[in-house]
């Protein structure tokens, strides 16, 4: 990954960034030391125990089995216990014989209603991910759908369903009770860490996705990372440009980017940075910016509108030149595109947008390899570590998320759940 700034001079100068996170020095050698200071949240970053060679191997041999047997594989799961799969399996153009249905991440009754559709009359198998088997919208959609299950496949139905859970929970007993395979959320990992896990690496192999490519990619960048100096550290330069500008007054972070299938990848970042950071009035508010089409949309404000917000460009290698734009005998106006391939229209969108954005906004650039499973891992990596550097530059936990329980203890108390 690489870091810069655009249009600095404008802004702030790069060497301002360096010293900043130079500053920071401290926060890298903690790094460096797998936050062991805070070993109940740091099991992320021993990626050699969560994704194991015998993690690995398990999990590709259950992958295996379901990808033979299966039609619909359901994830039941949502924000840290999905989001990670998810956005590795929409990011894959191959063609599968599998379908992914995901199940547990809305209380509208449509959405269950949509995924016992697409269950209908097909093979199905489904993983139900929570850490503690507490969150309302997955326990109500797996109570259905294992319904579903065993109507369909009597006791059979035990073969088809996987849980993925901290050991000792609620969920870990009924596995062991009605014969589940149990897989594990590590206890020191938390949802929005997890995709080094069980939790994300079970439904991306079941998808087809390359594992080992995945976890080879964050291994790769945990090196980088570790081992570049803080004012030439991506993550940290990063983490020192985004709270540097918070200090100087802006408030919204956008994640723009001009390919795709980083759509679900970019909820995944704005889950990762708004449920670390947002906490104690404090943290950058993540919105994602999809090119072309929020051009047409958000591309207004950014030009031109409160001027509360950075941009972050996350630049993705492409390596397919895409169809190229020969000429017909129709006089369509787009003349001056003839024999330019759509990779062309791609990087001038993205240099002109820059250009024009960077003179309303500060801009800071990201450069990223190519589309494939390697640089994911290195993605997840990065974020994750640069997310920890800013929560702890901004003075708060990384990993902790209070603030999502008051809804939650108000709708348990609207639907009659007894607290203690
Ligand atoms: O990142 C997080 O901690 C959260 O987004 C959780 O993953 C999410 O709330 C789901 O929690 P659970 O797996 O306990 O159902």
């Amino acid at each position: 990954m690489r870091f810069s700034v655009i249009g600095g001079a404008a802004w702030f100068d790069e060497h301002v960034v360096a010293a900043r996170a130079a500053a920071y020095a401290q926060l890298l050698e903690e790094a460096r030391q797998g936050f062991s200071h805070d070993q109940a949240s740091a099991g992320w970053m021993a990626l050699e125990e969560t994704a194991s060679e015998s993690v690995l191997r398990r999990i590709e041999k259950k992958a295996a089995e379901i990808a033979r047997e299966a039609d619909v594989f359901v994830l039941i799961g949502v924000g840290g216990s999905n989001n990670a799969a998810r956005a590795i399996i929409e990011s894959m153009t191959a063609d599968r014989k599998i379908e992914i249905v995901y199940a547990g991440t809305a209380t509208a009754p449509s959405s269950l209603e949509r995924v016992l559709a697409r269950m209908k009359d097909r093979s199905v198998y489904v993983n139900v991910i929570a850490k503690n088997f507490e969150t309302l919208e997955p326990g109500a959609a797996f109570r259905v759908i294992r319904k579903e299950m065993y109507r369909r496949y009597g006791s059979d139905a035990a073969q088809r369903i996987m849980a993925t859970g901290t050991p000792g929970s609620r969920l870990h007993r009924l596995c062991q009770t009605h014969g589940w395979d149990f897989f594990t959320f590590p206890k020191t990992v938390g949802g929005r860490y997890s995709a080094f896990t069980d939790v994300g690496l079970l439904p991306m192999a079941v998808a087809g996705a390359d594992i080992r490519a995945f976890v080879r990619g964050a291994q790769k960048m945990q090196t980088q990372l570790l081992n570049t100096p803080a004012c030439e550290n991506p993550a940290l330069l990063y983490a020192a440009a985004r709270t540097l500008l918070y200090d100087r007054g802006y408030r919204v972070e956008f994640l723009t980017f001009f390919e795709p299938r980083l759509s679900f990848f970019a909820k995944w970042w704005l889950q990762l940075f708004g449920e670390s950071e947002g906490k104690r009035d404090k943290g950058l508010l993540p919105h994602t910016c999809e090119c072309s089409e929020e051009l047409h949309a958000l591309g207004q404000f950014l030009q031109q509108g409160t001027p509360i917000g950075l941009e972050t460009f996350l630049c993705m290698e492409e390596v397919s030149k895409g169809p190229s734009l020969e000429p017909d005998d129709v006089d369509d106006g787009f003349g001056y595109l003839d024999t330019k391939h759509f990779c062309d229209l791609n990087e001038a969108a993205l240099a002109a947008t820059m250009e024009a954005h960077s003179r309303h906004l500060p801009c800071l650039r990201l450069e990223t390899g190519c589309c494939t499973e390697e640089t994911f891992g290195g993605m997840y990596f990065f974020f994750m570590l640069a997310c920890v550097f800013s929560c702890r530059m901004l003075g708060v936990d990384p990993f902790d998320g209070p603030g999502v329980e008051a809804y939650k203890q108000s709708m348990f108390s609207k639907l009659g759940k007894e607290t203690v």
